[in-house]
Formats: C-alpha cells, sequence, structure tokens
C-alpha cells in the first residue's frame, strides 16, 4: 500500500496529500528512506524466522542501528527516559519543519493541522481503540496530569498508587491534597515481587469504600516491573474506580493493546519506545469518561464530550506531531514482535552474566510477562550515582541511578533496538571489574 492508498483507506481526504509527504512518496533520496529500504532488504532475509530466532541476528540488529545517528563512542543504555529518533523519522520532522517556515499560517493551518487527523487514526489503529478516544499530547506528564487535574473529586476521596510511580505524576496528587483535601495512599511493592498476584494483592488491600481512583504503572521507571493491568482495572472497574494507568513505558516497547489493559485511562511518551520526536505523547480516555474531565487548558461546553478538548494547548511545533507517523512505519518496520524479543533477549543476556557476581542483586524478574527491556541491578557498596559516575567516566557506558527513599536504590539499565552484543559485554564486563575489584 502506498501513501496515497494508506491515506484513502484512512478516509482521509487527498488534500492531506501535501508537499511534504509527496517528496518522500515520489522517491526523494534521503539518507532516511535508504536506511529503511536497507531494513526492508534485512527482513526479507529473515522471513520465515520466529522472533526469538531474529531476537540472535547481529547482523539484522546492525542493519536497525545504522537506521540511526548515533555516537559510536558513547554506550547508550538509558533508552529508559528518551529514545533517539532514526534518520527517517529526523527527517520527516525537518521537512515539516522547512514547510511551516514557507509560509507558516498557510501550510500549517490549511495542511498540517489535517494529518494530525492521520497521526491520531495511526496511534488508534496501533492501541486497538477508537480515534474519538485518543488525544495527542506532548508527553507522558501532560496526558496523565491533565486526567489528575481534571477529575472530579471531593474532599476525603483517597487516591491507591505505589512508592514506584513516577515522582512527577505522585507531585500532581500531592498538590490536589493540598488544594482539594483528597488523600494519596502509597503502597510500597517487592522488586522482583513474587508473583504478579502479589502486585494486585497489595493494591487492593489499600482500597477502602474511599478510594476513588487507583493509579498504577503498566511498567514501573525504577526497575522496569510490568503490572497485571487487566486484572487491577477490573476489579476497579467492578469497585466503580477511575482507574489510571501510566504507560509512559509500554508503548511500542512490547506489543499489547487497549483490550488487553482494559483501563479508563492510559497516557504514554512516543519519544521513548515509539522513537518519535521529543515532545509526543498519547492520551486515552474510556469514550464515556471523556465528558467528566476538566481540560487542563480551558475548552467550550460544545467540545465536553470531544477528545480533542485536551489538544486546545494554542501553538505549538506541529512538526514533531506530524512526524509520528514515520515514527510509526519504522516501528512496524522492525515489528513489535520482533523488537520485544530482541529486547527480551539483551535484558537478560546482561541480567544471568552479572547474577553470580559478588555484591550483585537484581531487582527485575526475569518472567517474559513481567519485564522487557528495563532491568535494574545494585552492587554491594557502591551507591548507584557512584555506580553510575563510575560506568561514565571509565568505560563510557550511560546508565541511569534510581532512588525509591527508604527503600532501595539501583541502578536501571536500558538497551534498545540499536544496542549491539559488544555494548552489553562491555557492560558486563565493567560490572565483573568492579564487582571482583
Ligand atoms: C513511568 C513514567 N511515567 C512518566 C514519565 C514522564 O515522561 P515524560 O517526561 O515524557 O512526560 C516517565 C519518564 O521517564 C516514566 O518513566
Amino acid at each position: 500500500m502506498d501513501r496515497r492508498d494508506f491515506v484513502a483507506a484512512l478516509g482521509g481526504s487527498p488534500l492531506f496529500f501535501h508537499a511534504g509527504l509527496s517528496a518522500s512518496s515520489a522517491g526523494q533520496a534521503t539518507a532516511g528512506t535508504g536506511s529503511l529500504a536497507r531494513l526492508r532488504d534485512a527482513n526479507r532475509a529473515v522471513a520465515g524466522s520466529s522472533p526469538e530466532a531474529v531476537a540472535e541476528d547481529e547482523a539484522y540488529w546492525l542493519r536497525v542501528r545504522q537506521a540511526f545517528t548515533l555516537d559510536a563512542n558513547h554506550v547508550n543504555l538509558n533508552s529508559g527516559s528518551v529514545s533517539p529518533a532514526p534518520r527517517v523519522v529526523s527527517e520527516a520532522m525537518q521537512r515539516y519543519w522547512t514547510l511551516t517556515n514557507m509560509a507558516p499560517s498557510y501550510y500549517v493551518d490549511e495542511l498540517l493541522y489535517p494529518e494530525v487527523e492521520l497521526v491520531r487514526r495511526r496511534l488508534a489503529a496501533m492501541f486497538g481503540c477508537s480515534p474519538e478516544e485518543l488525544a495527542l499530547t506532548r508527553n507522558t506528564s501532560e496526558s496523565l496530569q491533565t486526567v489528575q487535574l481534571g477529575w472530579p473529586l471531593e474532599r476525603g476521596d483517597e487516591i491507591v498508587s505505589t512508592t514506584q510511580d513516577y515522582p512527577r505524576m505522585l507531585t500532581a496528587w500531592r498538590q490536589r491534597e493540598r488544594r482539594d483535601g483528597v488523600r494519596l495512599k502509597l503502597v510500597t511493592v517487592p522488586t522482583p515481587p513474587p508473583s504478579m498476584d502479589a502486585l494486585y494483592d497489595r493494591i487492593f488491600a489499600a482500597v477502602t469504600p474511599r478510594t476513588k481512583v487507583i493509579h498504577i504503572c503498566h511498567m514501573t521507571y525504577t526497575v522496569g516491573q510490568i503490572f497485571p493491568v487487566r486484572r487491577i482495572a477490573d476489579e476497579a472497574r467492578r469497585r466503580g474506580i477511575l482507574s489510571i494507568v501510566d504507560g509512559g513505558h509500554t508503548f511500542a516497547q512490547f506489543p499489547f493493546t487497549r483490550d488487553d489493559l482494559g483501563c479508563d485511562v492510559y497516557g504514554s511518551s512516543l519519544h521513548k519506545w515509539l522513537c518519535a520526536p521529543v515532545g509526543n505523547g498519547l492520551l486515552y480516555v474510556r469514550r464515556p469518561l471523556i465528558a467528566r474531565i476538566w481540560p487542563l487548558l480551558a475548552a467550550e461546553a460544545a467540545q465536553d464530550d470531544d477528545i480533542r478538548k485536551f489538544e486546545s494547548i494554542g501553538t505549538y511545533p506541529i512538526a514533531l506531531r506530524t512526524a509520528v507517523s514515520d515514527a510509526v512505519l519504522f516501528h512496524e518496520e522492525i515489528g513489535a514482535e520482533r523488537k520485544a524479543a530482541r529486547l527480551r533477549f539483551l535484558r537478560e543476556r546482561w541480567m544471568r552474566a552479572v547474577e553470580p557476581l559478588p555484591g550483585v542483586t537484581l531487582r527485575t524478574s526475569y518472567d517474559p510477562a513481567q519485564a522487557c527491556a528495563l532491568g535494574a541491578m545494585s552492587l554491594a557498596g557502591m551507591g548507584a550515582q557512584r555506580l553510575t559516575d563510575t560506568l561514565q567516566r571509565r568505560w563510557g557506558i550511560h546508565v541511569r541511578p534510581r532512588f525509591v527513599p527508604d527503600e532501595f536504590e539501583c541502578i536501571r539499565v536500558t538497551p534498545n533496538v540499536f544496542t549491539t552484543l559488544d555494548e552489553i559485554d562491555l557492560f558486563v564486563e565493567a560490572i565483573r571489574t568492579l564487582a571482583t575489584a
């Protein structure tokens, strides 16, 4: 299917098919489209192989790596915070930016804004929801705070979350505590837990008749623990409790759909695992709930029921948003199953290698249902900050320290599709050197 067919299939007007898009579909040679073509060749070579077999095929992943513009002197094991965008995405963004500057009020208002609807439909198709339930935002923080600050609550109402939810999200609830007299109850969760059921049990042990919201991570930012979202969301709905899921880390990291989660609200950042330009996010709200949530920036009453009311933020750089479609195409070119299998393979490789070393504690499960790319560990006698700094200074390896006050600290190690086995093995050697010094 070429782009014109795709636009038609999405129900879009041919008017959307403007100069910026036709430049690439007409075969205009760019480094990005070249790398995509090489990736397509690599896909042909592995057609018929299982995702697990391709996960171990270094030649394949080298092709993927070549689609990025990376610093080869830097071992980036922190794709958890933000991912680089592949060349094909940054070039798309550059094209849209050029168009913007050719005559912003015409090219942006008349041509690019309508394209945002195509981005919405692509993302909704990926997530398995209606486009009328999906708002485009700047990041997870904006997505979730829209709901956290806009959901009606009364003095004394309770919100249940965990000490490993993202600090900015907890800050939003604490502000509502001060402003509205609600109460935030945080539960601790073991890392790793004995089972996923243990996570469910911890959450519901804190729920009371006053609980109005359960706010959990799909995958924690601390150690990469995946939560049993479906089970928690189903029970929350049965009890009339709003379920908010922080999917900052999960959209496009591994395959799942809205129906696998069953939650009321889900927010994610597209600059993490979708590798979209920095400054893109999505917010899903279950259709009947849209009208009950006040937007962060005011909207007219006529928009009460319209998911787009959450997007009324004024003028913004639309070139960032329109290039999301190119990130979706890149993601689909690799394939969601293949990508997840590779990420799990890389994490498991370093975890198995460092686990027997003296002083190493792993904080992430080996169970594929509970973890994907992110893994966390600590080293006895070396705090997380010192370990992070030492890895950077001595080996040029970049990881993230994570601190859960009064509970534990660790380093979070996050490979991506461009990570090589050599880089993983260098990390293992570095930990071995420090652990046996
Ligand atoms: C679980 C989780 N939620 C929310 C966020 C916030 O993401 P953003 O800064 O893109 O809004 C992060 C960032 O790392 C995260 O890990």
